[in-house]
């Protein structure tokens, strides 16, 4: 029987780990025991877009821990100095890593765990144990090893569910071996001779579309290269230092007590701090391409600008691709090798992980209904609690699926299951609660 569970172990749950060991730490006594499973075999921050060159989007101070607790070990920091790189990495004046360093920080960080994660483990489903209702105080996650099809369940008072985003096709496309969508693309890329991709296509204007197209251009160096974009160009994200702002740890109180015209705005103004939009330098580095193949009048990086795929036809290993043009309404048919849709995520959905328990799970307008401590609300049906890492934009705002307040979050997470913990005690032996005994 654990304390709390957490469901994926991604920088969310990682976070949680850090922040429930430093609580465990700082001299309260409290001590809370924690499980994590993750269905990957090792871990894996979105090894698919780990793209040469590809640069974080927020500064590295960012990280784990730091905003929570800036004198944690587990900061980036922290990480640099024991890797013997600290002092290159100031002289490189950046606050972008690549997300290549920041994917080792994360595994250098998420090896101090091992005794509490459980790898190659998905939990496909969580119920109330002992046949449920108001008496039912813990939870039992049924976990599948993804290796052999075996499973087993785990017993959690509370459970903390980070499964991450989930990548989105159009309707009506289907993925398959040439068919991809962004979230896979290295292992399909590697899984195709690259000889055999004379023509690809792109679709989407997002980051994951820019950095794709380069990719491509550079690895493909005589393949001709279609970038199918929605808008009549990339737009650029905007990181300026004021709109920043919806990024910081306060904003998330601004945005979840505001009204509803407070966060309309947050979105109107601010959406293009992040969703379809492309970092300044990837854009101008496209630009510069493609203007130099036009001055050398050879062409093979060829932007469709505010086009849209219609259809898609598979034949062998080709792809017709119908492209609409919104600028002549005219259909142009693509003949391809290997199709990327890079038309981004929905965000996380726990209703289906939750099966039955969703029902005890009281609604607003048709969504589930969070509070501030990223608890679900509950029935009384279910006094266990569910926290939420992420799926919780339309009530917390813009950092719901992100990294930049992932520190803070977690911290705020870790001190409401302490609470939670303490009153479950109180509950069961009331009067004789004392810090330590929680
Ligand atoms: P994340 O998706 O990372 O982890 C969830 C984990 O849960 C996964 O490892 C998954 O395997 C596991 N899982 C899912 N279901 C499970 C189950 N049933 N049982 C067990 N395990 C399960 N944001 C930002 O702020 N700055 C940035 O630079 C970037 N960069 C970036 C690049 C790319 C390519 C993408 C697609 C996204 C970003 N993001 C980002 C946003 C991104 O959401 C964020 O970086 C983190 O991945 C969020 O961490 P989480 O742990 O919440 O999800
Ligand atoms: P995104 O920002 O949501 O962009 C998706 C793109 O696909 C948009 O241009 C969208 O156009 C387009 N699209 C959606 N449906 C379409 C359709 N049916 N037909 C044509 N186009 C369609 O997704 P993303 O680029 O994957 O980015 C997701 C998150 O990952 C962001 O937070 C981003 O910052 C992050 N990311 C970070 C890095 C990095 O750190 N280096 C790299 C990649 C991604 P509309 O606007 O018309 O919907």
């Amino acid at each position: 029987m654990y304390d709390v569970v957490g469901v994926g172990f991604g920088p969310s749950n990682l976070s949680l780990a850090i922040a429930l060991k430093e609580q465990a730490a700082d001299g309260t006594g409290r001590k809370i025991s924690a499980a994590f499973f993750e269905r990957q075999p090792a871990f894996g921050w979105h090894k698919n877009m780990l793209l040469p060159s590809a640069t974080m989007q927020i500064s590295f101070l960012k990280d784990l821990a730091t905003f929570r607790n800036p004198v944690s070990r587990f900061s980036f920091v922290s990480y640099l100095h024991e890797s013997g790189r600290l002092t290159q990495f100031v002289n490189n004046q950046d606050f972008f890593p690549t997300r290549q360093e920041f994917h080792q920080y994360l595994e250098w960080a998420q090896a101090h765990f091992g005794e509490s994660v459980s790898y190659g483990s998905e939990v496909v489903s969580v119920r109330q144990a002992g046949g449920g209702g108001s008496a039912s105080r813990h939870l039992e996650l049924e976990v599948r090893d993804v290796a052999d099809g075996s499973s087993r369940l785990v017993h959690a008072r509370h459970v903390v569910i980070s499964t991450g985003l989930v990548p989105r096709m159009p309707d009506g496309m289907e993925r398959d071996e040439r068919v991809w969508h962004s979230s896979e693309f290295l292992t399909r890329f590697r899984s195709v001779g690259s000889d055999e991709l004379k023509s690809v296509a792109v679709v989407g204007a997002g980051q994951s579309a820019a950095e794709i197209t380069r990719f491509l251009h550079d690895a493909l160096p005589h393949a001709q290269v279609h970038s199918i974009v929605p808008s009549y160009g990339y737009s650029v994200a905007d990181d300026t230092p004021f709109a920043n702002q919806v990024f910081d740890p306060s904003a998330v109180d601004d945005y979840y007590y505001g009204t509803d015209q407070t966060r309309e705005a947050f979105w109107r103004y601010h959406k293009n701090t992040n969703y379809s939009v492309v970092d300044t330098d990837v854009i101008r580095d496209l630009h510069r391409r493609s203007y130099e193949e036009e001055v050398r009048g050879y062409r093979r990086l060829h932007f469709h600008s505010l086009s849209r795929v219609d259809s898609i036809q598979r034949m062998g290993n080709e792809t017709l691709v119908s492209i609409r043009s919104l600028l002549d309404k005219e259909t142009q048919v693509l003949n391809v090798d290997a199709l990327v849709f890079a038309t981004g995520y929905d965000e996380m959905d726990p209703t289906r992980l939750l099966g039955d328990l969703a029902a005890l799970c009281p609604r607003d307008d048709g969504h589930l209904q969070v509070g501030r401590d990223y608890r679900l609300v509950t029935d009384p049906e279910l006094p266990c609690a569910v926290y939420l890492q992420g799926g919780t934009e339309r009530t917390h705002g813009l950092t719901s699926s992100l990294l930049s307040n992932i520190a803070t979050r977690s911290g705020e997470i870790a001190a409401s299951l302490a609470d939670r913990l303490h009153a479950d005690r109180e509950r069961a032996l009331p009067g004789r609660v004392t810090e330590e005994t929680v």
